[in-house]
């Protein structure tokens, strides 16, 4: 009898004990996740206070699990953020140490956001390119080292991949190009040198290509036109040589394209003017040759920067013609004769148009 009773006991304490054991995360995710916390150090906020306890799915800063299988999803911790926690600190997010590889052992995870945290170094580890779920890497703001993962391309899901602002070197490797799901890539404002890989049009589904501030060298690849989404591509600020595919003024919906700050010479494509680009920065370049006649009444820039480059002959008369041009700047090329008057150019500066071979008239001096 006492058997039975304490077998009954027994059972009825697994049966009610069973549901939150499964609920948990398993020991392993709880491990990986301990030793990713061990190589930080968050000095301020206290975003790991809450990192205790055995079942890290359960209000642990940061992170979200799958809720059917209890798995680590998603890590986020942002350095710059709305919440409490944050405002209650004596000052904004910073954090020292690295992003440790054990964090590859969280083969679930689909989703890492470690940004604007300034201060965590050390590479990316190389490992993260195992993770078969991955969707978003987002590493923004911190003083990351080393190159992107030689094999990222094998992250056939990813859709997002931001590592700007960071200390990254090497070159753009060749299987990023493998990467079929991509639509946003920033790699902003590192160190990254070599050329934009010749195959870059096989991301078919990119966005925006946002590549500028590095120490990029070579060619703009043609195949980039083949990106049919593509509407925001911002080369700038890099060692960029050769012509402007003229391909680029033929993509069905881009809307910005930036090269300025680059080496980049031989003519403007006229198909660039009349394009569906409204932001067009060709500034500090080695273009040359004339301003091509392409206007017409679609033409609608709310920037048009030509400025610093060798270009030569007349501002073209079709430019009166202009839907609208807002920020307009010639300046500093080799160009001559007189500025045609209309509604696009009423409100424009003689700063516009200062220091060229002799433009003249209004808001310059009469011709
Ligand atoms: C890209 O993917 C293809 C097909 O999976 C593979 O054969 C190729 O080696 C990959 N390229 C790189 C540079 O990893
Ligand atoms: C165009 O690029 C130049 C050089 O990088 C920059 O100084 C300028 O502000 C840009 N123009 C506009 C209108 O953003």
């Amino acid at each position: 009898m006492a058997t039975t009773t304490f077998f009954y006991t027994l059972s009825a304490i697994l049966l009610l004990s069973l549901p939150s054991v499964s609920n948990a995360c398993p020991p392993s995710d709880r491990a990986a996740l301990l030793a990713f916390r061990a190589a930080l150090k968050e000095p301020y906020i206290g975003i790991f206070n809450s990192w205790n306890g055995n079942d890290c799915c359960q209000n642990w800063y940061g992170v979200s699990c799958d809720p059917e299988t209890h798995r680590v999803a998603d890590i986020t911790l942002r350095g710059v953020s709305e919440d409490p926690i944050f405002q209650k600190a004596p000052r904004t997010g910073y954090m020292t140490g690295s992003i440790s590889r054990s964090i590859c052992k969280l083969e679930r995870l689909s989703g890492l956001t470690i940004t604007d945290w300034k201060g965590i170094s050390g590479p990316i580890p190389p490992c993260i390119s195992s993770l078969p779920f991955l969707r978003h890497l987002d590493l923004v703001g911190n003083k990351l080292t080393g190159e992107i993962p030689a094999d990222i391309g094998r992250l056939s899901q990813l859709t997002l991949l931001n590592v700007a602002d960071n200390e990254i070197t090497g070159a753009i490797p060749g299987s990023l190009t493998n990467l079929s799901s991509l639509v946003h890539l920033d790699i902003r404002g590192n160190k990254i040198s070599g050329a934009i890989p010749i195959n870059f049009g096989k991301l078919k589904k990119l966005r925006r290509a946002l590549l500028s501030g590095n120490m990029l060298n070579g060619p703009i690849p043609n195949s980039i036109s083949q990106i049919y989404g593509l509407a925001d591509l911002d080369l700038s600020v890099n060692h960029l040589s050769g012509p402007i595919p003229a391909s680029l003024g033929k993509m069905a919906v881009l809307a910005t394209l930036n090269l300025d700050g680059n080496q980049i010479s031989g003519p403007i494509p006229s198909t660039l003017i009349s394009s569906s680009i409204s932001i067009l920065n060709l500034s500090r370049n080695a273009i040359e040759g004339n301003i091509p006649d392409a206007f017409g009444p679609r033409s609608y820039f709310t920037v048009i920067d030509l400025s610093y480059n060798k270009l030569s002959g007349g501002i073209p008369n079709s430019i009166s013609s202009a839907m609208y041009i807002g920020h307009f700047d010639v300046s500093h090329n080799h160009l001559c004769g007189p500025i045609p008057a209309g509604p696009p150019f009423d409100h424009l500066e003689a700063s516009s148009f200062v220091s060229n071979d002799c433009l003249c008239g209004k808001p310059l001096g009469a011709c």
